[in-house]
């Protein structure tokens, strides 16, 4: 009897996790897709996602958590004196990155009162960084927010910026492993539990 009961609660179980597991990131596909179509309007080719960028991206948006925005801050920023973080090769390596395949990147974070959509893309379009945006170098991006904080991360198709790391796919791997567990950790309390 525990057994029927356990064949029909893992199923549900399982939709459970992947549900839970899938962020939210609706506002971050409409930037992506406002960035190429500002892009289609210059004639360059659209920006591909890219997971490793994407993690990096989170990871700096994380940092600058809680950082009013100000008039020297995110896109008002005059270039190349952005916030350098002690720990960014600890932020690369969380990523499974590391300076040799990032160093072609940009990184651009901008900071916008409550995220409001249409002020976010100009202020990558219109300010600073569509000097970056329209560079035909760039071909992959990646998008992290946090309270009010976008960051958009470009990657180029060179090895120096393909924020692809040699051994690829290490980061899924991890986190199917991570998974695996967790499912295992469930299984095991059910059994206990029954
Ligand atoms: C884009 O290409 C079209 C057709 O080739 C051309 O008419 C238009 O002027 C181009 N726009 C820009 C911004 O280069
Ligand atoms: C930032 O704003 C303050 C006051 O609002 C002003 O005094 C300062 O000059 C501004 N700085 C820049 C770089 O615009
Ligand atoms: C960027 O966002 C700020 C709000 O934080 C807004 O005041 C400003 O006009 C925006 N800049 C551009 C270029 O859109
Ligand atoms: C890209 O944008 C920058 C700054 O807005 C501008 O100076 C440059 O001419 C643009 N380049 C192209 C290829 O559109
Ligand atoms: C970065 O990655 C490359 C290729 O995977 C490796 O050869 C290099 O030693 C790494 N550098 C650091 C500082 O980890």
């Amino acid at each position: 009897m525990a057994n029927t009961h356990l064949c029909f609660l893992l199923p549900l179980l399982l939709a459970c996790i992947l549900l839970f597991n899938r962020p939210v990131k609706c506002d971050d596909d409409d930037l992506h897709r406002g960035i190429n179509s500002y892009r289609a309007s210059l004639n360059l080719t659209a920006l591909v996602e890219n997971d490793n960028a994407e993690c990096l991206a989170e990871k700096i948006a994380d940092k600058f958590k809680n950082q009013p925005c100000t008039n020297t801050t995110g896109s008002n920023t005059i270039s190349g004196t952005e916030p350098q973080f002690d720990d960014y090769p600890n932020l690369l390596a969380k990523c499974n990155l590391n300076i040799s395949n990032t160093r072609d990147g940009t990184i651009m974070p901008a900071c916008v009162p409550n995220r409001v959509p249409d002020l976010v893309l100009t202020n990558f379009t219109k300010s600073q960084y569509s000097g970056k945006l329209n560079d035909t170098k760039y071909t992959g991006i990646g998008i992290g927010t946090e309270d009010d904080w976008v960051v958009i991360v470009l990657t180029t198709s060179t090895a120096d910026g393909s924020f692809v790391p040699a051994s690829k796919n290490t980061a899924t791997l991890v986190s199917k492993i991570g998974m695996f567990f967790q499912l295992l950790f469930l299984m095991l309390s059910f059994v206990l539990l029954l």
